[in-house]
């Protein structure tokens, strides 16, 4: 692999034992995807942040790194910690173990800020920028929304890219990739937020490569457009691997090409097929993290009549970092008061990488699809589609 003057220096250890080590892990994995060369990125994304996925080793080696001096050369964000970060469970030695996990990343410089899987609302990237990021649903909407060039990297690799401020030049960041071989029409009008995940889990199931997808949303523009786009991406990126869905009006011109090999027609029944339909009083919002004033509109009056039809008393939130000021407090009271409804803001958390049961629940409801994928496996409870 060619690597320029500097990155020869830090390959031969000139700038540390970290950045020797960075380095060769990218250049290596690199060469076995067939990277001629590094590039530099203006934004690294880590992932695995939560002690219930990263456990002792992975506290262990993020300790190692700190000790030795590893430190970002970027702009880097974090995705969300566990409920643990927020001192839930009553074991001192899991919350002690999260607070520690946060607090390496923020001293190698991550953002302390961050610490959600919507680093591009901390710093939208810009059209063509290169990025290091993991974190599935964040990499598939900057590749798909923002047209940003970023592969779906491991947490580790995303770390080790943020030390260098460098990745490999390969796969979606080369035009030559970023091809769509399957176009994709469903023949329906997506209109909630678990009709567009259902899709995208299907897509994801379907789909052996890039998609490209001409669907029909409700609303052409506005909050709840982004939010349904938002979430059937981050569906096909649970149910897939693929790092790049192209939806036809959505994704920057001029940053992808199609040559259609094979035409999919998707029936509203397709992707209803695999539900089972179930009850919980706890509904879980959030995954994709949303933002305060997506939760208000989320929460509007009609839908808040829904949720009471469903018998939901319970609504968890988990958003990015907000201080839980006045204004925070005052839309919780009041849907409070009005609707007898209770709503739990979790900032900067993830409830699907946090052991769910521990904490006493056994079913969430949600309307979202990753979190429909995963709860059952990484929060061990069961989880319920509900029509948000
Ligand atoms: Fe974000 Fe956690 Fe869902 S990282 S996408 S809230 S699984």
């Amino acid at each position: 692999m060619y690597l320029t003057k500097d990155e020869e220096r830090m390959y031969n250890g000139e700038h540390g034992e970290v950045v020797e080590k960075a380095i060769k892990i990218i250049v290596k994995v690199g060469e076995a995807l067939g990277a001629d060369r590094l590039v530099q990125v203006s934004h690294a994304h880590i992932s695995g942040v939560s002690y219930f996925n990263i456990g002792d080793e992975g506290l262990e080696l993020l300790r190692d790194l700190r000790d030795k001096g590893a430190r970002v050369q970027v702009y880097t964000t974090a995705n969300p910690y566990s409920l643990a970060g927020l001192g839930l469970y009553k074991e001192k030695e899991i919350r002690e173990k999260q607070l520690e996990i946060i607090k390496i990343l923020t001293d190698i410089g991550v953002d302390s800020q961050s610490f959600t899987c919507i680093p591009y609302r901390l710093r939208k990237p810009g059209l063509g920028e290169h990025l290091a990021w993991a974190e599935s649903s964040a990499v598939i909407y900057a590749n798909s929304v923002i047209g940003a060039k970023t592969n779906r990297e491991g947490g580790l690799i995303a770390l080790m890219a943020a030390i260098i401020g460098r990745t490999y030049y390969a796969g979606m960041h080369l035009d030559s990739e970023r091809v769509a071989k399957i176009v994709i029409i469903p023949k329906f009008e997506i209109d909630s937020i678990l009709v567009a995940s259902l899709l995208g889990l299907y897509i994801g199931r379907i789909s052996k490569t890039i998609p490209y997808i001409k669907a029909r949303f409700r609303t052409q523009s506005g909050i709840v457009l982004d939010i349904m786009i938002r979430n059937m991406l981050a569906s096909i990126a649970s149910t897939s691997d693929i790092p790049l869905a192209i939806i036809d009006g959505i994704t920057p011109k001029g940053t992808y090409s199609v040559e259609e090999e094979e035409r999919i027609e998707i029936d509203r029944k397709d992707i209803e097929e695999h539900i089972h339909y179930c009850d919980s009083d706890t509904l879980l919002l959030g995954c994709p993290h949303i933002e305060l004033h997506e939760l208000q509109y989320i929460l509007d009056y009609s839908n808040m009549r829904s949720l009471m039809n469903y018998g939901v008393k319970r609504i968890l939130v988990t958003m990015p970092k907000i201080p839980l000021n006045a204004e925070v407090n005052e839309i919780i009271q009041k849907i409070r008061e009005k609707f007898k409804i209770s709503v739990e803001i979790f900032p900067g958390a993830c409830a699907v990488v946090s052991n769910l049961s521990m904490l006493g629940f056994s079913v969430i409801a949600t309307p979202h699809g990753k979190a429909l994928h995963y709860l059952p496996s990484l929060a061990g409870v069961k989880a319920c589609p509900i029509n948000v």
